[in-house]
């Protein structure tokens, strides 16, 4: 489902109303819920929506595990890490247990980082699978640390796996489609005009997933759904 709110504030107070409804419901089913985590600059307002009172003290925190999509390879303590954006925004100001803030290994090689939170991610689920992703939509089509033309969106067994991104000069550790596609729910946010070109062209034929990998993630088994601001839904229903 593609639903189309007014604002980036919107999103984010939608954003964090599903993020508490589905982990409610996880609970209520299975008595523990997983959620995976993206980066950039959409999620910010949504995590820190989800922080305040009014919506953190709906969850049990005792019963949620939070992990990453995608991590780059940074320290703990750059800007760019997911991580800390996570724990600054969301993790600090939640009941959230440390141990259950998965995160990925950067002070290890890349290769090594992304076999060992494998092993988290592997030893966490076991034959379950995660219950929410939020992902983001890079103005490339690239969604968690999958990017047009790198193999990552091509694996098939492994569930994470590290890529270096040249034109970046960083490398990153990314899950895969065979993890992400077996999630429960898959929530995209997408917000501004600058992704509405790549929104429109990720939603319409044809499916080409190695140029435009955010067209890889298909749930197996479970829901995709969209949540997009008006600039970014802009294209959306447009010809061409
Ligand atoms: C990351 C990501 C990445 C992100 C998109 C969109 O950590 O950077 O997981 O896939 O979701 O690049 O980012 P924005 O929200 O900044 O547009």
């Amino acid at each position: 489902m593609i639903e189309v709110v007014a604002d980036a504030a919107e999103l984010a107070q939608r954003a964090a109303a599903r993020f508490v409804a589905s982990v409610r419901q996880a609970i209520a089913e299975r008595d523990r819920c997983v959620v995976l985590l993206s980066g950039g600059t959409t999620p910010r307002a949504t995590f820190e929506q989800i922080a305040t009172p009014a919506m953190s003290q709906q969850v049990d925190w005792s019963r949620l595990h939070l992990a990453f999509a995608d991590e780059r390879c940074v320290p703990a303590t750059d800007p760019r890490s997911n991580y800390r954006l996570v724990r600054e925004t969301l993790a600090a100001h939640v009941p959230l247990p440390e141990a259950q803030l998965h995160r990925v290994l950067t002070e290890l090689p890349p290769r090594e980082a992304a076999l060992a939170y494998e092993r988290t991610l592997r030893t966490l689920l076991g034959v379950d699978r995660p219950d929410l992703i939020f992902l983001g939509l890079g103005d490339d089509g690239h969604t968690a640390s999958l990017f047009p033309g790198h193999a990552p969106v091509r694996e098939q067994v492994r569930w994470v796996v590290a890529d270096e991104l040249q034109e970046q000069a960083i490398w990153r550790v990314t899950t895969t489609p065979p993890l992400l596609n077996a999630a429960r729910e898959i929530v995209f946010l997408v917000s501004g005009a600058a992704k509405a070109d790549v929104l429109h062209a990720v939603l319409e034929p044809p499916r080409d997933p190695d140029s435009l990998p955010a067209q890889v993630i298909r749930p197996v088994a479970g829901r995709l759904d969209w949540l997009v601001d008006a600039a970014a839904a802009a294209s959306i229903g447009q010809k061409g």
